[in-house]
């Protein structure tokens, strides 16, 4: 049975004030055993992991590719592994678009959390042009395979992989639940293929990209979808309670 998850991807938003509110909400209104993980901005993971009720974890939204010296204003799998966070956003588009990781930095950050036993959020999909040039396919395997570079077979149980059209994201549009199955299928094959059967079958994928109440169960019902990656929709607790609810 693979693992079902819903993570809530904070991004640059809240003040501590909102981040520890909507923490409390969340808590008070998640049903205790099913397994979700918030990724706030990184100021407030202490202080948020004090309040999160049990299965709720925090995890962060970025690392550095390097593993300690002068980089100023990063942050490195060692720190974050040494303040408890166990899962950690690699690859996301915003990064590799708004502040130019290309796949190879993208490798030594999933290298660097493997390293220091963080269980890396592996994102990745497609512009909208590729979409229409019917390359995106290829276009996420050459993201996927070259992110797995170099992973030993037993790290592959603390990988999650999220699928996230770019096109689909904090857009209010939607992949259908048959575009993303599509495109899980074919990522399940792709791990098949490369790494075989058991960790294909054993790896949970996610989909993000405008999933809100309305439309998360429709998702979830789809067979190779185990969960998603929210944005917008994890900012308001009873809409990311019900995402999570919805994922039976
Ligand atoms: P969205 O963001 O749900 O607001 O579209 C998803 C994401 O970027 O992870």
């Amino acid at each position: 049975m693979r693992n079902k998850v819903v993570i809530g991807n904070w991004k640059m938003n809240t003040n501590l004030e909102e981040a520890y509110n909507l923490v409390a909400d969340i808590s008070k209104l998640k049903e205790r055993e099913t397994i979700s993980i918030i990724l706030p901005p990184l100021a407030y993971i202490k202080t948020l992991q004090n309040i999160a009720c049990p299965n709720l974890k925090i995890g962060a939204q970025n690392l550095s590719e390097y593993s300690k010296g002068a980089y100023t204003g990063e942050i490195s799998a060692q720190m974050l592994q040494s303040i408890g966070v166990k899962y950690v956003c690699i690859g996301h588009s915003e990064r590799r678009t708004l502040f130019n990781e290309c796949n190879n930095t993208i490798q030594q950050k999933m290298q660097q959390a493997i390293n220091n036993k963080l269980k890396p959020i592996l994102c990745c999909g497609e512009s909208l042009d590729l979409r229409k040039e019917n390359k995106h396919l290829d276009f996420i395997k050459n993201q996927i395979l070259s992110a797995l570079q170099n992973i030993d077979t037993e790290d592959f149980s603390n990988i999650i992989i999220a699928y996230e059209p770019i096109w689909a994201i904090g857009t209010g549009e939607t992949a259908t639940a048959t575009q993303a199955q599509e495109v899980h299928a074919f990522i399940r094959n792709l791990l098949a293929e490369n790494f075989g059967e058991n960790i294909a079958e054993n790896m949970t994928i996610l989909y993000g990209g405008s999933v809100k109440p309305s439309n998360a169960s429709a998702l979830f019902a789809e067979k190779d979808i185990d969960g998603a990656l929210v944005g917008g929709a994890s900012l308001k607790a009873e809409d990311f309670v019900q995402i999570i609810n919805a994922n039976n």
